[in-house]
């Protein structure tokens, strides 16, 4: 296979940027030549891309996303998704098992992963779900994790039974991601808004009341206690309130092995946007305060928050259009992810060694995918070409999300993805799919 260089660009570590050529060759990364030798000179290669002006990072790794395939391919499909992925600067995602029919066991994943085979431009790994009665199932699995509902989300994947949660910690051996907010907490409060409301149209801005701080509090905590006793690496999806962050740290503290997520919407949106987005931006756990959102900021400054994953949820404009009863869960984030993020570096909020940590290393690291989540001799080659410079307008017709539509419209944000490669492949170039679908399974 032949060899390419990616000449003059600065690379993006956690210690900074630094000025070095990047040589792949096979799908890896051969050599990172730093620029202030002449060793670079003599490299040489079939091809040479110039990066002059742009930094090269690592490609982004998403955690937790929601392809929709099977079962909801109306929404979203793989093809779409991974074009989203690949555009949004993600080179490798890990699909959440909430489908229909539910990613369960050997058989259903087997299925979802024939489904998927030679469609994806991104790299992907798949979780198993857990429904209460498979963790055996689950144990005996290749997956890198497990996700665990404690209330029914999208896809009603969640298990509220105290006894089989119970035994599911005691039992399981895989990192369990959890999505956290208490049944009892929101069915209790939405039945008080259901009377509150009876024969009125009822305004999106209720979600945060219907699932509030205090049914995700209640639920991390609970978590949090079972990964203490039971010994057990847990990981809480989507942290959206300065409280959860409170209890995680007092857990952690105590011994307990956990990680968190922050998603986007949950540093970018606040309740004042309700009014303009309305059931655009439900999505559960809701949209907080702007007190909660700036303890976001401050939890992956201080370390609080391990790293930032999309939860990537697509519905489509129709679905997203129905009154509050009816409108689903969930926004798209994939398109937007790294000229969001590199929005924040241009405006001071983040650094790049930020964005390659929380993106990049922590993923990688917490989810132990080798080979990824490093611009380093022997590591993949999923890199993506950025140019902090270029401001453009998020619009419609530049997505590629199948939903068509972005909580972030009519946003500018500064910094864009203009290349990314794929195990060595230039797949996404300048606002274009230029590739071929050659995203593989990870490795765990
Ligand atoms: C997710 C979805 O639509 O699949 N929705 C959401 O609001 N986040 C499910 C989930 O992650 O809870
Ligand atoms: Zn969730
Ligand atoms: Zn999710």
């Amino acid at each position: 296979m032949s060899k390419i260089l990616l000449k003059n660009g600065e690379i993006g570590t956690i210690d900074g940027l630094m000025l070095a050529d990047v040589l792949i060759e096979d799908g890896k990364i051969l050599k990172v030549i730093a620029r202030v030798s002449d060793e670079g000179k003599a490299v040489e290669a079939d091809e040479v891309i110039d990066c002059r002006g742009k930094v090269i990072l690592p490609g982004l790794i998403d955690v937790h996303v929601h392809f929709r395939e099977p079962g909801a391919s109306h929404k979203e499909d793989w093809k779409t998704a991974s074009s989203a992925a690949v555009a949004g600067g993600v080179t490798t995602v890990l699909d959440m098992p909430n489908n229909t029919p539910g990613i369960v066991d050997a058989a259903s994943l087997s299925a979802k992963r024939e489904l998927i085979a030679g469609r994806s431009f991104c790299n992907y790994g798949l979780y198993l779900g857990f429904n209460g009665s498979n963790v055996e199932e689950i144990n005996a699995s290749d997956v890198p994790a497990v996700k665990f509902y404690a209330c029914d989300s999208t896809g009603d994947m969640g298990v509220v039974e105290h006894e089989d949660v119970e035994k599911f910690f005691r039992m399981c051996k895989k990192l369990i991601v959890v999505h956290a907010e208490d049944h009892d907490v929101i069915e209790a409060n939405k039945a008080l808004v259901l009377a509150e409301y009876e024969g009125r149209e009822i305004p999106a801005s209720v979600h945060s009341k219907i699932r509030p701080v205090e049914a995700a509090c209640k639920a991390v905590e609970r978590v949090c206690e079972l990964a203490l006793t039971f010994g057990r690496r847990v990981h809480i999806a989507h942290v959206s309130t300065e409280k959860e962050l409170a209890i995680i740290k007092k857990y952690k503290l105590k011994g307990a092995k956990l990680t968190c997520e922050v998603a986007p919407h949950h540093l970018m949106l606040s309740e004042d946007d309700y009014g303009t987005l309305g059931n655009f931006m439900r999505v559960n756990p809701p949209i907080r305060s702007r007190g909660d959102v700036f303890a976001m900021w401050k939890g992956l400054k201080f370390g609080e928050i391990d790293l930032i994953a999309t939860d990537h949820a697509p519905h489509t404009i129709e679905e997203k259009s129905l009154d509050y009863l009816h409108a689903p869960s969930g926004v798209p984030e994939l398109d937007t992810l790294l000229p969001c993020l590199l929005n924040a570096v241009d405006a001071e909020g983040l650094t790049i060694e930020e964005v390659v940590r929380f993106c990049c290393e922590k993923p990688a690291e917490i989810f132990g995918l080798r080979g990824k989540g490093r611009i380093e001799e022997g590591f993949d080659a999923d890199l993506v070409v950025v140019d902090m410079e270029l401001s453009r307008e998020v619009k419609r017709e530049n997505l590629f999300t199948k939903c068509g539509w972005s909580p972030y419209e009519k946003s500018v944000f500064k910094g864009w993805p203009v290349m990314t490669f794929v195990g060595g492949e230039l797949v996404f170039k300048d606002g274009e799919i230029v590739g071929e679908a050659v995203g593989q399974e990870v490795q765990v």
